[in-house]
């Protein structure tokens, strides 16, 4: 008998509903990360006072009715509603593309001149077989909207010109004739209150975690300690590279301590121009607090500074931080042999972003690691 019956690789958010769930079915769990802190990417940590989200803007959203009372047993969510603005050469357009937008760009008023508008510039393009991004983006919303909001974001996001990006990118380019900021569709959407530290402190308050602690470095020890794995790591680190490397995007996060109240006046504003090198700026307060009264909240106690952080896409090289998995065709058909290996282990599940190849919003981690944890324990 083993010390343990689960091994989990990686204190993220799969890892930690995981482990809470297999705490409850009675079992013994040890997780492990190897960086110096829980939580992996939805990490937030104190600053003057602010939760700061260290690894890029987190909202949860969900229309999965379980996964929203599920994740509330670990914290109070608030109203946060998301509505990123977007600067395109010192012109500030709300997003997503709605009536504001519209109105804002072309000084109209009514939803038929909008469409008018967007429908003659399709039309004008002439695009029949969109056969790169720059082309099936303006047959979707036309020229107007593609070269202030669309272009120089993805062409930065991707680190290549839309003119040699794959139409696939982007299927669809949803565009709303309402005056509705609200970005996303799902029926709810917040952020805990205190931060996703605590959610993920809750969690795993069964279990026994040893952080700094690389799975690779001691895999022979680890698992003579545990009867089974759950692998939230890199799928192709697992199986040493031996069909080739899976690729990804990567960031750079620049922080800043800011003596003002009020930066930016909004959470999440994106830089849609190709000259300005970050995508976006995000002043974490606003989550919070929002800018008027706060979301129910005392307002007591907010810090009169202010904390924003800077997005830079990068290019990725083993060894740098894996965030977005660039799921195009190569890399999809290399992930299917790696899972075609995954699938004949007995005692391993592969989860969450890295272990799937997949990019999953909170949400989606959550029921996986539900749907996972159900099929082992029972
Ligand atoms: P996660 O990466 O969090 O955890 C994996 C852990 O495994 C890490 O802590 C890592 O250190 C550890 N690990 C890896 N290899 C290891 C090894 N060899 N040994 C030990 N430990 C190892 N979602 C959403 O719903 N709303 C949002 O607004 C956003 N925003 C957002 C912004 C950005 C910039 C990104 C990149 C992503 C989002 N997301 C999001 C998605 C969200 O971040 C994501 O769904 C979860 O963090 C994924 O949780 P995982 O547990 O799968 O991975």
């Amino acid at each position: 008998m083993k010390k343990y019956d689960y091994l989990i690789v990686g204190a993220g958010l799969f890892g930690a509903v995981f482990a809470y769930e297999a705490g409850k079915a009675g079992k013994k769990v040890l997780v492990i990360d190897k960086r110096d802190h829980i939580a992996g990417n939805i990490y937030t940590k104190e600053i003057e006072n602010i939760q700061v989200h260290q690894y890029g803007a987190h909202i949860f959203h969900t229309s999965d009715r379980e996964v929203w009372d599920y994740v509330q047993q670990f914290a109070e969510f608030n109203r946060y509603t998301n509505s990123p603005v977007a600067c395109y050469k010192d012109e500030l357009y709300n997003l997503p593309f709605n009536m504001n937008t519209f109105s804002k760009m072309w000084g109209i008023r009514t939803p038929a001149e909008a469409k008018e508008i967007i429908e003659r510039q399709i039309r004008e393009a002439g695009i029949r077989e969109p056969k790169n991004l720059e082309e099936q983006a303006i047959s979707l919303v036309g020229r107007d909207i593609y070269e202030k909001l669309v272009k120089g974001y993805t062409e930065k996001q991707w680190g290549r010109r839309a003119t040699e990006l794959p139409s696939f990118i982007i299927r669809r380019l949803p565009v709303r004739f309402v005056y509705d900021n609200n970005y996303f569709n799902d029926k709810y959407q917040g952020i805990p209150v205190g931060g996703y530290t605590q959610i993920i402190e809750k969690m795993l308050e069964g279990a026994c975690v040893r952080l700094n602690t690389d799975f690779f470095t001691c895999r022979e020890e680890l698992m003579n300690e545990a009867e089974n794995l759950v692998f939230t790591g890199m799928i192709d680190e697992y199986y040493d590279y031996c069909y080739g490397e899976l690729e990804y995007r990567s960031l750079r996060f620049e922080t800043e301590v800011l003596e003002m109240e009020n930066y930016q006046g909004n959470a999440v504003v994106n830089y849609t121009e190709y000259e300005i090198p970050y995508t976006r700026i995000i002043e974490h307060k606003h989550f919070e607090y929002g800018c008027q009264g706060g979301y129910g909240e005392s307002r007591s106690g907010i810090s009169d500074k202010t904390v924003i952080t800077r997005e830079y896409p990068a290019a990725w090289s083993r060894g740098k931080e894996p965030y977005y998995p660039m799921n195009d065709e190569k890399n999809n058909a290399l992930y299917e042999k790696y899972r075609a290996l995954a699938d004949k282990e007995e005692h391993v599940i592969f989860g969450g972003r890295l272990g799937m190849y997949r990019y999953f919003d909170m949400h989606q981690v959550v029921r996986e690691a539900l749907k996972a944890a159900e099929k082992a324990l029972g």
